[in-house]
């Protein structure tokens, strides 16, 4: 069985700092295998915001997974935008803007959506070749292990988001990965806590991975939620998914099960046992 914590979006500069030490306790006592980030460290990719998020990273004293999100480029640092998008991530967060983590139960690939050209790139993109590197990685990963792939952009939406919202390239990218038996896609952007099937959107040629968004613990909008994070706990042929909501009543994040899932022939479905 493996423990993985997925937080997402603190956006250090907007983060509910009450909220920090009960996070940093919260996923402390989970005792995670694997902590994934994924993306937006900060509100306006200062250096003093990314040094929080890195105090932060460090604070959990866990195994990470870190992918960049667009908030980790200078917006209106034009110069630096251009020249060097993620300089200030790479200094601060992780020089390794594709990370990988592989045990004896999980491979979990971090692919980097954020782009500095917001035309004709939207806000986020997976390139061809990001998909080609995972695939590679994958070709001779043995099925045992569960493909988890990591991305600031989503790949679905909770009803009533704008379809612009999706990652770029969408499309080309899941049909590969999905013929490539990927099972979990763990992604932020949105600030909304969701899980969906591949297959609710996608034609998945019969494997339907799961999709699961994190909330956020910052003040930006979060769809009515409250600060979240999400908790998976991974024990194939099965996942139970939690998410982890802030209780203003109990002065900490509460858990409330999404959702145990089973692998079958057909990918991730619900067990409604
Ligand atoms: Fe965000
Ligand atoms: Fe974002």
């Amino acid at each position: 069985m493996r423990t993985l914590v997925h937080l997402s979006d603190l956006h250090f500069g907007r983060i509910d700092r009450a909220l920090v030490e009960p996070l940093r306790r919260a996923v402390s006592d989970l005792q995670p295998d694997l902590v994934a980030i994924s993306g937006d460290f900060t509100q306006r990719a200062r250096r003093s915001q990314f040094a929080d998020a890195r105090a932060f990273i460090d604070s959990l004293k866990a195994k990470t997974l870190v992918v960049p999100g667009n908030h980790d480029i200078p917006l209106y640092d034009f110069v630096e935008r251009l020249a060097a998008p993620l300089a200030r991530y790479r200094k601060y967060i992780s020089a390794d803007l594709e990370p990988e983590y592989q045990d004896e139960e999980m491979i979990v690939l971090g692919v980097n959506t954020a782009r500095s050209m917001v035309f004709p790139f939207g806000e986020g993109r997976f390139s061809m070749q990001q998909v080609d590197r995972i695939l590679e990685r994958l070709k001779n990963i043995p099925k045992s292990l569960l493909r988890v792939i990591v991305t600031h952009h989503p790949f679905d939406l909770p009803p009533g988001v704008h379809e612009r919202r999706l990652v770029g390239r969408y499309a080309m990218a899941m049909e590969r990965l999905a013929a490539a038996s990927a099972d979990l896609f763990l992604s932020g952007h949105l600030h909304i806590s969701h899980v969906s099937h591949v297959a609710d959107r996608y034609k998945a040629g019969g494997h339907a991975g799961l999709i699961v968004q994190a909330g956020t613990v910052s003040t930006r909008g979060r769809g009515g939620q409250a600060p979240s994070f999400n908790v998976l706990r991974l024990h194939r042929p099965g996942i139970e998914l939690e998410r982890y909501s802030w209780d203003d009543s109990a002065a900490g994040f509460t858990s409330l099960p999404v959702g145990r899932y089973r692998h079958s022939d057909s990918g991730w479905t619900l067990d409604k046992k």
